[in-house]
C-alpha cells in the first residue's frame, strides 16, 4: 500500500468513534490476565468501507509492576469487586445485592423516612455478616502498595471497612461507612461497631441514628468528592479494581484521570464500560492480581 493511502487510514482511525474489545490471553500456564485493547476502525478503501483492527496495546501484568514502582502518585479506586473475595456481596450481577433487594426499599432517604425498623434490619444483617469477614489478598496488596509509594490515595466505594482492616491509610470513603452511624437530630457521626446494632438505635441527644452510608438520591460529601478530584487529577497511576463503573461520580473518577494524562490500570473479572478508557485491563479476581504486582 502506498505511504499516503497509510496516512489517510491513520487520519481516518484518528478520527473515527472506536470500537473497544478486551482480548484475553495465556500467562504462565493458563492464567488469563493478559489483555489488549484492538480497535476495529470503519475506514473507506478504496471507495468501500472496510473494517481494520489496530492493536491499540499490549502489556503484561509485569509492565504494570514496572510502572507502578516508578509512579510518584498512585491512586487506587475500588468497588465492590474487592471485597467478593472475602464474601462481601456486590450490588449487580446474578447473585448481586440488588437483584434481590429494591434499593428504593432500603437505601433512600424516603425508605428510612417510612420504616426505619426495616431500613436499620437490613444494615443490621449486613453489619452481622460483615462483622465475620476478614480482608482479603487484594486489600492487603493495596495497603502494602500504600507503605511503598510516595503518595497514595485509596478512594472506596464500598462502606465495609475492610480497607481499614487491612491497614489502608489515607481513604476516602465515597459512600460513607457501615460502621458509622450520624444523628438525624444534632448531626453527630461515631463509630458504632455493635453486631447486631439494637433496633432502633438512639443518639445521646434523643435524635434518631442513621447508618452514615449516602443513600440513592443523596450527594457525596462535598469534602469526600473535592479529595478524590484532586487524588485523580493529580496521579501518575490509577488502579480501578473491582467496580461496575456505572456509578456516576465515582467511576467519572477514572476518566478524569485518563484525562489528566494518568496511566489507568482496570482489574475485574470482566469487561466494564471503564474499558475502553483504560489503558489496560488486566481480567482477573483482584485477590489473585494484586499480590502478583507486589
Ligand atoms: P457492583 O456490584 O456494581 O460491581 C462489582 C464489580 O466487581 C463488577 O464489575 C464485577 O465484575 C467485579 N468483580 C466481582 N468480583 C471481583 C473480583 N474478585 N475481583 C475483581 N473484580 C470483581 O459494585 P460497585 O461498582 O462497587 O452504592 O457499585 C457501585 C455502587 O453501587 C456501590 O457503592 C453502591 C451501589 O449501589 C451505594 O450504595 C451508594
Amino acid at each position: 500500500m502506498e505511504w499516503h493511502i497509510y496516512e489517510q487510514i491513520q487520519e481516518i482511525i484518528d478520527k473515527a468513534p472506536t470500537f473497544h474489545y478486551t482480548h484475553g490471553a495465556f500467562w504462565n500456564g493458563g492464567y488469563v490476565i493478559i489483555h489488549s485493547l484492538p480497535r476495529r476502525i470503519p475506514a473507506i478503501y478504496g471507495g468501500v468501507l472496510q473494517q481494520f483492527t489496530m492493536q491499540k496495546a499490549y502489556y503484561t501484568i509485569h509492565d504494570v509492576k514496572e510502572r507502578l514502582w516508578h509512579s510518584k502518585a498512585v491512586t487506587v479506586l475500588t468497588g465492590a469487586g474487592i471485597s467478593a473475595e472475602s464474601g462481601v456481596p456486590t450490588f449487580r450481577g446474578k447473585v448481586g445485592l440488588w437483584k434481590n433487594f429494591r434499593p428504593e426499599d432500603l437505601a433512600t432517604p424516603e425508605a428510612f423516612k417510612n420504616n426505619p425498623k426495616l431500613v436499620w434490619e437490613w444494615y443490621d444483617s449486613r453489619r452481622q455478616a460483615l462483622s465475620r469477614l476478614k480482608p482479603n489478598a487484594g486489600h492487603i496488596a493495596i495497603a502494602e502498595i500504600e507503605r511503598r509509594v510516595k503518595e497514595f490515595t485509596l478512594i472506596t466505594q464500598n462502606v465495609d471497612g475492610l480497607h481499614h482492616l487491612a491497614g489502608s491509610k489515607n481513604i476516602i470513603e465515597l459512600h460513607g461507612n457501615i460502621w458509622r452511624v450520624r444523628c438525624l437530630t444534632c448531626g453527630e457521626v461515631d463509630e458504632n461497631r455493635d453486631a447486631p446494632i439494637k433496633i432502633l438505635p438512639f443518639c445521646e441527644c434523643g435524635g434518631l441514628l442513621r447508618p452514615d452510608v449516602v443513600w440513592f438520591g443523596e450527594m457525596l460529601s462535598d469534602s469526600a468528592l473535592t479529595k478524590a478530584f484532586v487524588a485523580s487529577d493529580n496521579c501518575d497511576l490509577m488502579f480501578v479494581i473491582g467496580t461496575s463503573g456505572v456509578v456516576h461520580p465515582a467511576a467519572s473518577l477514572a476518566l478524569r484521570a485518563k484525562d489528566e494524562g494518568a496511566f489507568v490500570v482496570e482489574i475485574n473479572i470482566d469487561n466494564t464500560p471503564l474499558s475502553v478508557s483504560a489503558d489496560v485491563t488486566l481480567l482477573g479476581k483482584a485477590g489473585d492480581i494484586m499480590p502478583q504486582l507486589l
